[in-house]
């Protein structure tokens, strides 16, 4: 695998990010011992940061998993709602017990089933965050983008898919994630943050 930055930074980057939220801490031992892809700490950071930043009223994330970056939004917000949706009705489970420990259920709503269905259902979304099959990030992103908000932000992780778009291009998956954020740069005004597998935001052009 190529490294796009050098790890050097990466670790220079953990060692500064210090966390002491014990569900922070217990979501993230959760995900080592089931391996279970997140968008890790620095990941979370930069969540937390840009809904801070924008003070979403709506979060809605497609690919929620067992609800490590949702925790971030959902800390982030102040009078806003963040939706978890997960095919997985027990990564959903997993999520609520997460998010009873920390008291954050009361801006939290938690859904089953497939996210690009689920998101039809909400409209002036603040904050789309992309996590689901990548396969699907261009129908997700076609699907959902008139359920935004005026101002609406496109977040979606793994663009730089392992630096394949950038080193592989004939990858299959890594053509298809070229294609996407081909469309979102040329249809929103983006920028890919290279940390971890790559974190895109955009925000619609006005
Ligand atoms: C990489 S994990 C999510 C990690 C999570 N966003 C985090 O950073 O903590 C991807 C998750 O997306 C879910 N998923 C994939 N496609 C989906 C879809 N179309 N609708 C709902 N969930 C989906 C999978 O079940 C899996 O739990």
């Amino acid at each position: 695998m190529e490294f796009l930055i050098n790890p050097k930074f990466e670790d220079y980057l953990k060692s500064l990010s210090v966390e002491e939220d014990p569900v922070v801490l217990e979501m993230e031992k959760y995900a080592q011992e089931k391996d279970f892809p997140i968008i890790g700490r620095e990941g979370g950071r930069f969540l937390y940061l840009l809904t801070r930043l924008k003070n979403p009223g709506l979060v809605v994330e497609i690919g929620s998993g067992f609800g490590y970056s949702a925790y971030w939004f959902a800390k982030g917000v102040k009078k806003g709602k963040v939706v978890l949706i997960d095919y997985q009705q027990r990564n959903i489970q997993t999520a609520k017990k997460f998010f009873k420990k920390a008291g954050l259920l009361d801006k939290t709503e938690f859904r089953a089933g497939d996210g690009v269905e689920i998101g039809k259902e909400y409209s002036n979304i603040d904050i789309l965050f992309l996590d689901l099959e990548k396969v699907r990030y261009m129908e997700a992103i076609k699907t959902l983008e008139k359920n935004l908000s005026p101002d609406g932000m496109v977040i979606a992780d793994n663009v730089l898919f392992q630096g394949k778009v950038i080193f592989e291009p004939e990858n299959k998956k890594a053509k298809i994630l070229n294609r996407f954020n081909r469309y979102m740069f040329e249809n929103y005004f983006s920028i890919i943050l290279p940390i971890r597998d790559g974190i895109l935001i955009g925000i619609k052009k006005s």
